[in-house]
């Protein structure tokens, strides 16, 4: 495992969910589904829509600006901006030029394809910028998946929902930053979760709409089953690496996939329940945005305190996965 990445801190976080919820009982009236097999099998209760016209940097820009303002900075003060996502506005050019237009800002802006890992690894690429003294580094998670679903899907629409968590990132003190951190991928596994055609592998045609190629499709169970083992095994890892127990995390902030491979999590690593947040159950499975949207909410509701502890895990698509312990 890599060593530790010091001197980055976070500096303040922001979020920000579309207005329009869309409940379990109102997709049931969509699809064969209910809201008990979506409780029972997922923890979602319900999730945000993005409105008509709004854009994934729209809810990107919206989160940065709370970010941003919470550090009482400007968007001139920014040295770079990293946006983690699998739903930008359009293939070309990213989601982050976007972000940087609108927010005004004048530095370099890319995105991290990562999946629900993405957020974990834009934080990784920060901690090493600001540690060689770029200057604060904006790393967003966003999505907007609600227009990658294919709404007939039941497998996939009950699950994913819309919305962005932003997290200003600075030159830290030596104790603060990712004091332990592990980044992978399994390509071999791509095809578990993917969106067939739209790429140039398969270039959206007249057939390939036809046949709904450009909708998001997953082998959920292959998936669960892997992201219950990933959890456990990369979590432990991580705290073992960092030189502490798991009795020293004072919070867990995962990807919120699911909440029974939170559960799963939580038995596997042996962390208190209580330290372990969970926000699925409103705004379901955010992919890129879900860690940065749970980060902002403990710190908002004041879970979090200096010197805390974090263990973070993100998985996903790819197969990715990206964990880590941060020094708060
Ligand atoms: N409503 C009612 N029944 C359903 C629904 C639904 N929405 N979806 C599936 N079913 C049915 C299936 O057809 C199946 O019926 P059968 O037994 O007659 O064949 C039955 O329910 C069980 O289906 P499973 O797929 O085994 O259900 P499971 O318990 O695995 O739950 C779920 C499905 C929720 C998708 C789960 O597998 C999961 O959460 N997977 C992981 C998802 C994930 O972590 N993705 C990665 C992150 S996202 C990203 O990277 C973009």
């Amino acid at each position: 495992m890599p060593g530790p990445l010091p001197l980055a801190r976070i500096i303040s976080t922001g979020s920000y969910v579309p207005a329009q919820s869309l409940t379990n009982a109102e997709l049931a009236q969509r699809v064969e589904t209910s809201d008990d097999w979506i409780v029972e099998r997922t923890g979602i209760h319900e999730r945000r829509i993005a409105a008509d016209g709004e854009l994934a940097s729209d809810l990107a820009v919206e989160a940065s600006r709370r970010a941003i303002a919470a550090a009482g900075l400007t968007p001139d003060d920014l040295g770079m901006i990293v946006v983690a996502t699998i739903s930008a506005d359009q293939p070309l050019p990213s989601c982050a030029v976007h972000v940087q237009r609108k927010l005004g800002a004048r530095c370099p802006a890319f995105d991290v394809a990562a999946a629900c890992a993405g957020f974990i690894y834009g934080l990784e690429l920060a901690c090493r910028f600001v540690a060689t003294g770029t200057r604060p580094i904006l790393v967003v998670g966003v999505e907007l998946l609600s227009r990658l679903l294919d709404w007939s899907d039941r497998e996939t629409c009950v699950i994913f929902g819309d919305g962005a968590g932003a997290v200003l990132l600075g030159a830290g003190q030596e104790e603060q930053g990712l004091i332990s951190y592990s980044l992978g991928s399994e390509g071999d596994f791509g095809a578990l979760l993917s969106v067939p055609a739209g790429g140039s592998r398969e270039p959206v045609t007249a057939e390939a709409l036809r046949r709904g190629r450009h909708y998001m499709r997953m082998d959920g169970r292959a998936v669960f089953k892997w992201a219950v083992r990933m959890v456990s095994d990369v979590g432990s890892d991580v705290v073992r690496h960092a030189g502490i127990t798991m009795d020293d995390i004072d919070l867990v902030v995962m990807h919120q996939a699911n909440l029974r491979i939170i559960d799963a999590a939580v038995e596997g690593l042996g962390v208190d329940r209580q330290r372990v947040l969970v926000n699925l159950d409103r705004f379901g499975n955010t992919t890129a945005a879900s860690v940065p949207l749970v980060l902002d909410e403990a710190v908002t509701t004041g879970r979090l305190t200096r010197g805390d502890h974090v263990l973070l895990m993100g998985f996903g698509a790819g197969l990715t996965w990206g964990a880590g312990v941060l020094r708060y």
